[in-house]
């Protein structure tokens, strides 16, 4: 019997084309997103289904993960993907940017882990898949210190939850991807002010290098990920964190030989001075 996948933020990005990657395998999918009546490359898959789910409301998530197991009886794999990223200056960011931070990626998968958990205690069997990112080792990116707060708090979630999820038979794995060229680096915004100029300098060489990121090729796809999500899936890759692309190894090489302040000050050369 095929197996089933859900996964958050499927209008974009890695969401999007695991999403049509497991089902070219034969998965069935339970594709969802904030605006499923803009969707139209989907319709394609039999085995694709679309459901409307906004990670900061759990209304959505609580019908959306009811829907799913109606429609393939089991979900087998949960992907939290859906994500955003609020980037600036701490001080010159709004109070409601960094509550929308916190609710996306870290609120919003607390409430899908909440919700499946009846589900996948019962079946004691699931697992869920967390994409973290390289952000939590390395923090390379200045300005985003509420995007790693995110991705720390998301780890130390998923290592806390092993303890009581082991027994029932569900397994909890985190991702961490470097950059893999989505459209991750332009959707980032930066809070400004015109009354305070102090953060312009660094603001300014940080828009320029994910800029240049932004035209270069990209180092590597998000293939290798995908590869990696299904890999973890299947249990071909039983391992609770994997590091994904050479630039994410290489930081996690230096994170683990450097001193913290020789680490810090190597990443933030270009950016500070
Ligand atoms: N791109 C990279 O270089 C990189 C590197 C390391 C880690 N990652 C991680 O990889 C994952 C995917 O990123 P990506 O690059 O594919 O980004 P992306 O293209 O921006 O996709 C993010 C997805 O999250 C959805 N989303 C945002 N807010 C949501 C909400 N409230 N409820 C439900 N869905 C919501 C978006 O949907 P809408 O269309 O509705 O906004 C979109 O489908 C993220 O967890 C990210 O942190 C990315």
């Amino acid at each position: 019997m095929a197996k089933t996948i859900f996964i958050t933020g499927t209008s974009s990005g890695l969401g999007r084309l695991t999403a049509i990657h497991f089902a070219k395998k034969g998965w069935n999918v339970a594709a969802t997103m904030r605006s499923p009546e803009k969707e139209t490359e989907f319709t394609a898959f039999s085995n694709i289904k679309v459901f409307k789910l906004d990670v900061t409301q759990v209304d959505t998530i609580i019908t959306a993960v009811k829907d799913a197991i109606a429609a393939f009886g089991k979900i087998d794999v949960i992907v939290n993907n859906a994500d955003i990223g609020m980037y600036g200056a701490l001080e010159l960011t709004t109070d409601a940017d960094i509550d929308k931070q916190f609710a996306v990626n870290v609120r919003g998968v607390i409430s899908v882990i909440r919700t499946f958990l009846p589900h996948l205690r019962a079946n004691r069997a699931g697992k869920i898949i967390n994409i973290s990112s390289v952000m939590v080792i390395s923090t390379a990116l200045p300005l985003g210190s509420l995007y790693n707060m995110s991705k720390f708090a998301l780890e130390g979630l998923t290592e806390g939850l092993t303890f009581e999820l082991k027994p029932l038979n569900i397994d909890l794995h985190l991702l961490e991807p470097g950059g893999f060229g989505s459209a991750f680096g332009e959707n980032i915004t930066f809070s400004k002010s015109e009354a305070v100029k102090d953060y312009d300098l660094i603001t300014d060489k940080v828009s320029k290098v994910l800029a240049a990121a932004g035209n270069a090729k990209p180092q590597v796809g998000p293939q290798p990920i995908i590869d990696e999500i299904y890999a973890l899936s299947t249990g071909k890759n039983t391992a609770f964190r994997t590091v994904v692309g050479k630039d994410a190894k290489m930081v996690v090489f230096l994170r683990k030989i450097l001193p913290i302040k020789t680490f810090l000050n190597l990443l933030g050369k270009k950016f500070i001075n």
